[in-house]
């Protein structure tokens, strides 16, 4: 008797679907390589070398109509968003914002991101008891991200409205890919808080990055136009390092204390072999990719394991299927903090490669040196939350923790 094959479906948008991607994921690599969704449109891929070579042919795979599968490019993202920019206008863009996230230049802030994790860090290191997500993985971005572009600190007038928009931004329902409403009010008003954050900057520059990208040109002529409007490149650039910078960082901050909870042998070697702190981030990166996918767009026919797709199709890198596949690393679903050096398709790679990956190296490295000590042999307390947040996004919005904490300590709690 040969056995019925279970009719699989990869929908990203589905609960069922986001509760657990990974068997998904499996089933794609093996029987539907390029899976073609009938509901959706797209087309598919999800083994390793396949999203590789699609990543770095930015000729073939044009990025024009988005990264997201959802409505972000039609409704937020706008012009100068880079990951959504084809050349030449997608290097002369790059090359702008480039100098301010070189891995010197990032290095050079350790000092800063340490001080916000450890601010952050003692206010819970006496308590027992932690959401890691909601008061480490989501404020220490947030925090940094604001020092390093120049966005006003966490004292200044209407820092509150935009804390709550980096997540109003992407709010999102179940099985549709439009944006809510609170998504689009949030989007117009972030719009309108950096045109006149830039406006302000325009007249009174700082010592930063938002204050240099208004004043910068591209072949003599200014990026920013004197009177900024909605569809400012600026804004798109400005857009994308927000809901980048943050949500991106959050996510892997939040699985790699999720990851450390479940696997305490790992933990340990962690503790024992401290030099093994980077390679713990890469391979949370791999294992729990928080950018899972990104789109592209054909600019001709291509065939991929014998199935042709027409020009102007949308193509669905999955890099979150990528970095686990079998073919490219031995027992995927393993998080093993060493692995050793392997390369994985976290960051994507190519032209559209990560800009802030030294960023969020180094502050899920602090996060880790600053947090690991305290937290001790520590445990879930509660199963974590998905964060409600656009297909593309692997994130945790709330994980609780337990932990000792030394006598002494209590006794000042
Ligand atoms: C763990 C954290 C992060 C992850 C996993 C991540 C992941 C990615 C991935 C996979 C891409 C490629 C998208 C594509 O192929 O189209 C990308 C691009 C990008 N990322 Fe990140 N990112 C992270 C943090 C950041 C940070 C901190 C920034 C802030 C500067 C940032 C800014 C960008 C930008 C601007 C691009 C577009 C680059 C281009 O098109 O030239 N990311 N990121």
């Amino acid at each position: 008797m040969t056995a019925i094959p279970i009719a699989q479906e990869y929908d990203p948008f589905g609960a069922a679907f986001q509760a657990d991607p990974y068997p998904v994921y499996r089933w794609m690599r093996d029987e539907a390589p390029v899976f073609h969704s009938e509901k959706w449109g797209w087309y598919a891929l999800s083994r390793f070398d396949d999203v590789r070579a699609a990543a770095t042919d930015p000729e073939t795979f044009l990025s024009r109509d988005g990264i997201d599968i959802d409505d972000t490019a039609k409704d937020q993202s706008g012009p100068g968003f880079l990951p959504d920019v084809d050349n030449p206008r997608h290097d002369q863009v790059r090359r702008l914002i480039q100098p301010h996230f070189l891995p010197r230049r990032i290095a050079a802030r350790e000092d800063a991101v340490r001080a916000v994790v450890r601010d952050l860090v003692a206010r819970w290191r006496d308590r027992g008891t932690v959401d890691l997500a909601q008061e480490l993985a989501w404020p220490m971005p947030n925090e940094v991200f604001f020092t390093v572009l120049g966005l006003p600190s966490a004292a200044e007038e209407g820092r509150g409205q935009l804390d709550r928009w980096v997540h109003e931004l992407k709010d999102r329902r179940p099985d549709d890919p439009r944006l809510t409403p609170v998504a689009k009010a949030a989007t117009e008003g972030i719009r309108n808080y950096f045109m006149r954050l830039l406006e302000d900057r325009r007249a009174h520059p700082r010592d930063d990055v938002v204050s240099a990208l208004v004043r910068a040109e591209i072949d003599g002529v200014p990026f920013a136009e004197e009177h900024l409007t909605p569809a400012s490149e600026i804004l798109g650039l400005m857009m994308v390092l927000f809901l980048g910078g943050v949500e991106s960082t959050a996510g892997l901050t939040g699985s790699l204390f999720k990851l450390l909870a479940e696997h305490p042998d790992q933990r340990e070697r962690l503790r024992r072999d401290p030099s093994l702190v980077p390679a713990a981030v890469e391979e949370t990166i791999r294992h729990s990719s928080p950018l899972q996918l990104a789109a592209r767009t054909t600019a001709r026919e291509v065939t991929v394991h014998g199935t042709r797709i027409p020009p102007g199709a949308r193509v669905v890198l999955v890099y979150g299927a990528a970095n686990r596949d079998e073919r490219q690393f031995p027992d995927p679903d393993r998080f093993d903090v060493s692995r050793g050096r392997f390369r994985h398709l976290g960051f994507g790679e190519g032209r559209h490669g990560c800009l802030g990956a030294p960023l969020a190296r180094l502050e899920a490295k602090v996060a880790l040196e600053e947090a690991l000590p305290v937290l001790g042999d520590y445990t879930l307390a509660g199963p974590p939350v998905r964060y409600r947040t656009t297909p593309n996004m692997y994130v945790w919005d709330h994980l609780p923790l337990t932990f000792g904490v030394p006598a002494a300590g209590r006794e000042q709690a």
